[in-house]
C-alpha cells in the first residue's frame, strides 16, 4: 500500500542526515504536568518552532501565569531565533497551551491537526457551548492535514497524522526529528492513553506502526515522560530504532490484538487527568480563555457527573 507521506518523511530524515542539516532541539521540561516542550531551530537561518508550549496553571486559585513560556522567549532571545511555527501536537488535556501568549510575544502560526473539528465538536456538547464556539479550527492560524509538508529555515519538515490517543493527533517530521506527541512515550514507560472522547487503541497502533517504519536513526521527542519504574531522571529523547526494538508495550513482534487488549484494560484503571476540564476548554480554542461574563471575568466549566 503507498504512503506518500510516509515516503516523503523517510526522505526528509535520510536527506537531513546526509547532507547534515539538522535542526538544533532544546527542552524545556514542565515537572508539574510532565510536559516537554521543544524549541526546535534550523542552525543555518535561526528560524524557528515551538512544540507544545506549556501555560502554567494554579487550580486552585484559577490563575494562569508565564514562568514556563517565559523560559521559553528567554531561549529564542538569547540564540536571535525568529518563530515560524507555534505547533500544537494534539488538544492537550493535561495542560493549558502557552501558544497565544508566544505568539503575541514572539510571532509565529499557531498550528494544529484538521481533525481538532471533531475534537471541538466533541468537547462542544461536554461543555455545552453556544454557537458563539465555532468548530470549524478558526482559532488557529493553520489546520494541517496528513501529508502538509513545510519548511523550518531550509530544513524540510511534514506533518503525520497519528489518531489514537486522540482524532486530532500529528507527529511533526522536521529534518532528522520526529515529535511525536502522546503517540509514543520512552520505550521504557510505553504508550499514551486511547480513552478519551475519540481515542481509540487499534488506531493508535496503526499510527505506531506508521511512525516505526521512519529510519531507525530518526530521533524521536516525545511529549511528556514520568520516569520508568527503576530511573530517576526525565528523559524526552530516543529513536525509532529503540522504540521499535524495545517498547515495552508495542515493540516490533506485539500484534495488534495483543496491543488493544492491553492498552484497554490499562486504561480502565486510569482516572482523569487533573487538568482535563480546563485543559480541554482552553485548548480547544487554540489556548483562548472562553470569552469574558457580563461581569468581565473569564469563566472555565466543570460539568458534574458527566465524564
Ligand atoms: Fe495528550
Amino acid at each position: 500500500m503507498s504512503d506518500q507521506p510516509l515516503a516523503f518523511a523517510h526522505a526528509t530524515v535520510l536527506a537531513a542526515r546526509t547532507s547534515g542539516a539538522v535542526p538544533v532541539v532544546a527542552t524545556y521540561f514542565d515537572e508539574a504536568t510532565f510536559t516537554a516542550t521543544h524549541v526546535v531551530h534550523d542552525p543555518r537561518t535561526l528560524r524557528a518552532a515551538i512544540i507544545d508550549p506549556v501555560l502554567d496553571f494554579d487550580q486552585p486559585s484559577g490563575r494562569t501565569s508565564h514562568a514556563s513560556a517565559d523560559q521559553v522567549i528567554a531561549h529564542v532571545e538569547a540564540h536571535g531565533l525568529t518563530v515560524d511555527w507555534l505547533l500544537e501536537t494534539h488538544a492537550h488535556a493535561d495542560h493549558l497551551s502557552a501558544a497565544p501568549y508566544l505568539k503575541e510575544r514572539l510571532g509565529g502560526q499557531i498550528v494544529i491537526g484538521a481533525e481538532i473539528r471533531t475534537v471541538q465538536s466533541v468537547f462542544g456538547t461536554v461543555f455545552n457551548e453556544g454557537l458563539a464556539f465555532a468548530r470549524d479550527g478558526s482559532q488557529f492560524d493553520l489546520l494541517m492535514e496528513d501529508g502538509h509538508a513545510f519548511k523550518l529555515g531550509e530544513i524540510e519538515a511534514i506533518a503525520l497524522h497519528v489518531p489514537g490517543h486522540t482524532p486530532a493527533c500529528l507527529a511533526f517530521v522536521i529534518g532528522d526529528a520526529v515529535f511525536v506527541g502522546d503517540t509514543l512515550f520512552m520505550p521504557d514507560y510505553g504508550t499514551a492513553r486511547a480513552d478519551f472522547p475519540g481515542g481509540d487503541a487499534r488506531t493508535l497502533y496503526r499510527s505506531i506502526r506508521r511512525l516505526m517504519a521512519l529510519p531507525d536513526e530518526t530521533r524521536v521527542f516525545l511529549c511528556h515522560d514520568y520516569k520508568a519504574t527503576g530511573r530517576d531522571q526525565f528523559v524526552w529523547e530516543t529513536t525509532i530504532g529503540a522504540e521499535r526494538t524495545a517498547n515495552v508495550h508495542v515493540h516490533e513482534g506485539i500484534g495488534e490484538d495483543e496491543f488493544v487488549a492491553m492498552r484497554e484494560a490499562r486504561d480502565a484503571t486510569l482516572g482523569m487527568p487533573r487538568l482535563i476540564l480546563p485543559s480541554i476548554q482552553v485548548n480547544m480554542r487554540a489556548g483562548h480563555l472562553p470569552e469574558p461574563d457580563s461581569n468581565g471575568v473569564r469563566y472555565l466549566r466543570l460539568p458534574v457527573n458527566l465524564l
